[in-house]
């Protein structure tokens, strides 16, 4: 089966089965089967943080399953969401309805049930600060179970699911905790920017929405035209002693506090320094608004973009003594 059409890249590779979950009766029927003790696995939301060097010799498993409903409950608003529900839908959802807490979310590719995997964040906001609960479905033991905050150690693009629970658990449901009078994240300098050059002094959910949407369309490439998979690698982490002795030989090094004693450093500044934005190396290449961003050309193999990833890894290293880690998962 081919996992073209589910991979953003769209890269080619293959799958020797792809069995879609649209219930979680599907999930048990094929835990009776046996399916999870037989085969190499593999679980795919949207494809949107995956790139296939080769072909899939397993089972992938699909997450489609839909339902999107919203719950008043004391605290504010529960949404409940299938984890196959689009992500930008479930924020288009919400913004619509007033309810308050993911607007800055908006446009990020992928499903609803891989938001925690990787504590999807933008512009001053991570999945995590309106996370409520998920459920997931445990392949061990064909059980589900209820994953609060703190059962999913979110960090920094990272969670339980990347780490010990990595293949085990698949996250069928996720419940988000919303409110109709959050308070509107405009810290991110580029969304202030953008609302002063609208004249809006007083943003609403809405806005702030539309700001940040019109934002990534015009630093990120569309995926449904040109392969991609948003940021590859993560804003590596390093010590402040570290950004001390950094600062002092570039000194227009871009940074973010992190917590104590560290800092997060742009990765994107640092890949453009050494000179690769927007450059077309065979069939891949850098996006040209944003280094960070790895493109398909239209032709590439998922190999040959890993090779460019290889080289810009390297000349990062060389100039900065950082080792840059990648945020899309290779398979
Ligand atoms: N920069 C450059 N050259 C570049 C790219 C960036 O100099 O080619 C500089 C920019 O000038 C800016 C800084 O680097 O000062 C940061 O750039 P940007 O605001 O575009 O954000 P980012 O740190 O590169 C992160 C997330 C994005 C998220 C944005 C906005 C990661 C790995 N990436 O990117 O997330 O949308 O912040 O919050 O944390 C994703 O994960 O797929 C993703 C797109």
């Amino acid at each position: 089966v081919s996992l073209k059409h589910y991979n953003t890249f769209g890269v080619e590779a293959t799958a020797k089965k792809l069995v879609h979950i649209n219930h979680e009766e599907d999930l048990l029927a094929l835990y009776n089967d046996g399916a999870f003790e037989t085969e190499k696995l593999l679980f795919l939301g949207g494809g949107s943080n995956m790139l296939f060097v080769d072909d899939y010799d397993g089972l992938v498993v699909h997450m489609n399953i839909k339902g999107l409903h919203a719950f008043p409950i004391n605290e504010g608003i529960e949404i409940c969401i299938g984890g196959g529900e689009r992500w930008h839908d479930v924020v288009m959802y919400c913004v619509n309805n007033g309810f308050g807490g993911i607007e800055n979310l908006s446009l990020i590719p992928g499903t609803a049930g891989a938001a925690p995997v990787q504590n999807i964040g933008a512009y001053g906001v991570e999945l995590q600060d309106v996370f409520y609960s998920c459920r997931a479905f445990d392949i061990r033991n064909g059980s589900f179970r209820t994953f609060n905050s703190a059962d999913c150690k979110f960090s920094y693009r990272d969670s339980v699911f990347k780490n010990e629970y990595k293949n085990r658990f698949l996250i069928t449901q996720l419940n988000l905790l919303l409110s109709s009078q959050s308070k509107l994240n405009t810290t991110y300098g580029a969304i202030n920017e953008e609302l002063s050059k609208r004249g809006i002094t007083q943003p609403t959910i809405k806005d702030v929405s539309a700001v940040v949407a019109a934002i990534r369309v015009s630093k990120l490439p569309d995926p449904s035209t040109i392969g991609n998979s948003g940021s590859f690698f993560k804003n590596p982490i390093i010590s402040v002693d570290t950004l001390d002795r950094l600062v002092s030989d570039f000194v227009d090094i871009v940074y973010y506090p992190f917590d104590i004693g560290r800092v997060k450093i742009a990765a994107g500044w640092l890949i453009d320094q050494c000179g690769w934005k927007g450059k077309i190396v065979g069939n891949t290449g850098t996006w040209k608004n944003q280094a960070l961003v790895l493109v398909n050309q239209g032709n590439a193999t998922g190999l040959e973009i890993y090779e460019f990833s290889e080289q810009i890894i390297e000349s990062v290293k060389n100039r900065f003594g950082i080792t840059l880690e990648r945020e899309v998962n290779v398979i």
